[in-house]
């Protein structure tokens, strides 16, 4: 299914040089768009306009027409005369209109910026080489690019709290403050928690939160991402490490469905923080502050980082061995996760089909409260992948009764279990004696105390592949830092596991070797490679899925379906 729509656009002349912009764009971003810049502090694209920091002025011209009889009015050479609005206008508050004339770079702009600057930086603290915004911070790169160069300030700068603890996770530091707004205008409009103001006037304005309130809300780390200077700051982050060694990588946040857009802030194998990616389809500019600690995890003490047989140490090889044999025994049933990538999902699948179709396959569904924005019902970040595979027909239980059943009726001899802990689903220890588990994950759980073979899986922040949102759009992540030393890719753990049962299957274990498959095999992926998935996904059909009991509610962009019948 094709995402594109055919854009109205309009042409402006921007310092001389025509141009197509899309029709009712915001200048600032039409500007942008065609690789210029109109330098802005209060302005963000997914915020209301304030106007505020007054850093965007332009000058701003448009045709003219005869007041008496709306024609157009004319140069002598036929052109249409502009009629220029006689003092510097703000661009982040100017929709762009057919024949528009903008000038970015004219003297009069260039002053106005230098004015900007200059009045900014008047109180500002200059305390760059110990600011964790350096690096990343709007108003350095501004006071370069745009500034005077040097400052006629003699007297002496205001001193404004320092230090203060907005909430759990935020800290400010009210002398860097600019006064843009954005971060009052996120909590207003998006969080919708208004616990942000400004208070006292002119020089002594001060940011501050309402009298016994916190920011505390779970997206309260989005003012620090869209703070364009170094006034707020994450708690977890703060002068921990210089953004500029931080090697970025894309990535999901796996927290729910929702599958917000992040990037991983890494360096030399060690994540220090993750921020939200810009998606307009999914989460816009944000991403819960829940997901951005799931980083922890990697070196949590309870992770996996060996391979066992009956609680013995064991090598890859012997453990993967074992395993094979266990499941050429028979009598096997699979248990998948919703936390596996599409393409884990799928070999499992495959796994399945080998060692016979009647085989039953099982998900563990896990759920929340939907907050009505970017963390919904489902805190499994595939269960869509699973569906599309065919390794489940409906929407996961929390509880794995049937499987229980089968224990208990004696029709199971092996569990394997993938990226699960059964004995959390409703599956007790005692109903494993005389049985066979054999575990895949990569944290050590209750159930590795009765597994009979333990095999270690990377967690999502070293691998790649890909993952299907609510919206079934297939989301790709990359590996951001190396995994445990000797512990195999799950794609190989599975390949290989895969080629015990099934010699021919010759599958290679990468993502895009794992897609060239699932192109030809699953209906919704025809005519799709895993190089060609953009950065920002790829919706797939869901057609096949109408009658799936998804749990999800309404989310940022997201409307369940049985929301849309009912509309
Ligand atoms: S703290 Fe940052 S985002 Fe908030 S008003 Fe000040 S400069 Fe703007
Ligand atoms: S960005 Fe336009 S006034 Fe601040």
């Amino acid at each position: 299914m094709s995402e594109e729509t055919k854009q109205e656009t309009v042409t402006i002349n921007v310092d001389g040089v025509p141009a197509e912009v899309p029709a009712g764009a915001n200048l600032v971003d039409a500007v942008e768009g065609l690789g210029k810049e109109i330098p802005h502090y209060c302005y963000h694209p997914k915020l209301s306009v304030s106007g505020n920091c007054r850093m965007c002025l332009i000058e701003m011209g448009t045709p003219g027409r005869d007041r008496a009889t709306g024609e157009p009015l004319l140069n002598e050479d036929g052109s249409p005369k502009i009629m220029w609005v006689p003092k510097p206008v703000i661009g982040c508050a100017t929709t762009v209109s057919e024949g528009m004339h903008v000038r970015t770079e004219s003297e009069i702009v260039k002053s106005c910026r230098e004015g900007v600057m200059e009045f900014l930086l008047v109180n500002h603290p200059l305390d760059c080489p110990i600011c964790d915004q350096a690096g990343e911070c709007r108003l350095q790169e501004f006071a370069t690019d745009y500034g005077r160069g040097y400052s006629r300030f003699i007297e002496q700068k205001n001193v404004k709290p320092k230090r203060t603890r907005l909430g759990p996770r935020v800290m400010l530091d009210d002398e860097r403050c600019i006064l843009c707004s954005r971060c009052i205008r996120f909590c207003d409009e998006i969080a919708e928690d208004s616990v942000l103001g400004f208070i006292d006037r002119g020089s002594y304005s001060t940011l501050t939160t309402f009298p016994g309130k916190q920011l505390e809300n779970n997206y309260s780390l989005n003012t620090v991402d869209i703070c364009p200077v170094g006034a707020l700051t994450s708690t977890d982050f703060r002068f921990k490490m210089r953004v500029w060694f931080l090697k970025e990588t894309p990535s999901i946040d796996t927290e729910s469905s929702v599958g917000c857009n992040t990037v991983i802030g890494s360096r030399e194998g060690t994540i220090h923080r993750i921020a939200p990616r810009r998606n307009d389809a999914v989460n816009d500019t944000w991403m819960p502050d829940s997901g951005r600690a799931l980083y922890k995890m990697v070196d949590s003490e309870d992770r996996l980082a060996s391979y066992a047989i009956d609680g013995h140490p064991a090598t890859a090889e012997e453990a993967l061995e074992t395993a094979a044999d266990l499941l050429k025994a028979g009598r096997v049933a699979l248990v998948g996760s919703g936390q596996l990538s599409v393409e884990e999902q799928y070999l499992l699948q495959k796994i399945r089909e080998r060692l016979g179709d009647s085989l039953p396959s099982y998900l563990v569904a896990r759920t929340g409260e939907g907050d009505g924005k970017l963390l919904s019902a489902d805190r499994n970040p595939n269960v869509r992948g699973a569906l599309l595979c065919g390794l489940i027909e409906s929407y996961p239980e929390s509880e794995l009764t049937d499987l229980r059943a089968a224990l208990e009726a004696g029709e199971v001899d092996t569990v394997l279990a993938v990226g699960e802990d059964i004995t959390e689903a409703g599956i007790a220890s005692g109903l494993l004696q005389g049985r066979k588990l054999i575990y895949l994950g990569s944290h050590h759980k209750n159930c590795s105390q009765v597994a009979a073979v333990e095999i270690p899986l990377l967690t999502v922040f070293e691998k790649t592949g890909t993952f299907v949102n609510q919206q079934f759009r297939v989301q790709k992540f990359a590996q951001a830092i190396p995994g445990p030393a000797d512990v195999l890719h799950g794609l190989s753990t599975l390949t290989r596991l895969l080629e015990a049962v099934d010699p021919e299957a010759g599958i290679a274990p990468s993502p895009a070797a794992v897609w060239k498959r699932m192109e030809r095999e699953v209906p919704e992926f025809a005519g799709m490679t895993y190089e060609a998935i953009p950065a920002t996904g790829q919706r797939v059909s869901d057609a096949r899925f109408a009658e799936v009991a998804f749990v999800e509610g309404k989310g940022m962009h997201f409307e369940p379906k049985s929301a849309l019948a009912e509309a």
